[in-house]
């Protein structure tokens, strides 16, 4: 549906860029994801990766508040670029570049207390975080937490900021990830599946007055901005991507299937000593293995230096399934978990294909290891 909506946008000659002017396919897309919220969110502004509307995000809540630092929490994900990376997690992706990335405070994720820590300076511009922490290994931030989380940012002065990059457009059963818990951040960032897997595009949602204040006068208008950020082609993927989320009943059936998917894969792997757990929310989860403890099976016992100490149980069960052409990943800040994420489309056969390939995968290695 949407290669056929991209089809008929290629064959016609609207143009592309609308160069300092509304390309009206934003003004509407805009639009839908702000009414789709059913909060008060004001202005749009349209990237073209996840990363991009990160640093938007940040950019936009510095200037608003007049304050330069941003909270972060342990574990998180926000992307490659200089920005998003002084809010990622330790380790691999940001450690080379210590020492020029801006020093932000990072708070242990779901522990409201350091937050209140972090934050009651008053010198904190926002808190940005995951309602699902996907490299951290799916960890899941509880509504009690959101709310704490909400409520401290109120109390300093400071923006609560959601990235929804990964979590965002039907993912976790609702079309964003906040809808669960009910509590509303000042921004919100999206991309992935806003272009449906077909287009890049990226998006940031603010609250009334955030934008403006920011960068509201004409010379500063200008001051964040992007050629192909909000794009035509991209729009039109982006509308055709909410009208399927969109659809009556999608949304449920995505809570159903993912429901029904992880219960079976628990069920199948319950009893298998690496087993630590199953955590998911709609259709995207993960699978936590406890590690192997086999001489042979190291990193360095098969010429991979590089990844000692690195767990080894979630890439070998990785590796077995590939062989059945099933594709999985572990997550990058803890490969102890593979993270199952099938299409929001995905059929309950293929699902049971998975579960089954899955318990034979972790059994094998439970029996071999
Ligand atoms: C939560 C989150 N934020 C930001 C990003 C960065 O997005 P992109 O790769 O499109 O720059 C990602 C990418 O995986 C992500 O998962």
């Amino acid at each position: 549906m949407i290669k056929e909506t991209l089809r008929e946008h290629l064959s016609g000659n609207a143009p592309n860029l609308f160069v300092e002017n509304l390309n009206p396919y934003a003004g509407t897309l805009a639009e839908r994801l702000i009414d789709a919220c059913g909060a008060t969110f004001e202005t749009v502004f349209f990237s073209n990766s996840g990363s991009e509307a990160v640093e938007a995000a940040l950019k936009t809540a510095i200037l608003a508040t007049g304050k330069k630092r941003v909270a972060h929490a342990e574990g998180a994900y926000h992307g490659t670029t200089l920005g998003a990376l002084a809010c990622m997690g330790r380790g691999l992706y940001r450690d080379d570049f210590n020492g020029v990335l801006a020093d932000f405070p990072e708070v242990p994720f779901a522990d409201a207390k350091a937050l209140e820590n972090a934050l009651s300076k008053e010198d904190v511009a926002a808190f940005i975080v995951e309602p699902v922490q996907i490299e951290a290994g799916i960890r899941i931030a509880g509504d009690e937490y959101l709310q704490d989380a909400r409520k401290l940012c109120d109390r300093f002065g400071a923006l609560l900021i959601f990235d929804e990059v990964h979590t965002g457009m039907g993912r976790t059963g609702t079309l964003f990830g906040w809808q669960h818990s009910g509590v509303v951040p000042d921004i919100f960032t999206l991309a992935k599946s806003l272009g449906g897997g077909m287009v890049p595009i990226g998006a940031v949602l603010m609250a009334e007055g955030l934008w403006r204040r920011a960068y509201g006068n004409y010379l500063r208008c200008e001051i964040h901005n992007s050629t192909f950020g909000g794009n035509a082609l991209a729009c039109r993927a982006a509308l055709k991507t909410l009208d399927v989320i969109g659809a009556s009943g999608f949304l449920a059936s995505v809570r159903e299937r993912g429901e029904a998917l992880y219960l079976r894969l628990t069920q199948a792997l319950e009893g298998s000593r690496l087993l630590e757990r199953v955590a998911w929310r709609g259709l995207l989860g993960g699978i936590k293995l406890k590690d192997v403890n086999h001489p042979w099976l190291q990193w360095e016992n098969v010429g991979l230096e590089e990844l000692r100490g690195r767990p080894i149980s979630g890439v070998l069960v990785m590796e077995r399934l590939a062989r059945r052409n099933i594709l999985v990943q572990v997550c990058a800040h803890d490969w102890s978990v593979i993270r199952v994420e099938p299409p929001l489309t995905v059929d309950p056969d293929a699902c049971a294909r998975f579960v089954d390939a899955m318990g034979e995968a972790v059994r094998w290695l439970g029996e071999n290891a």
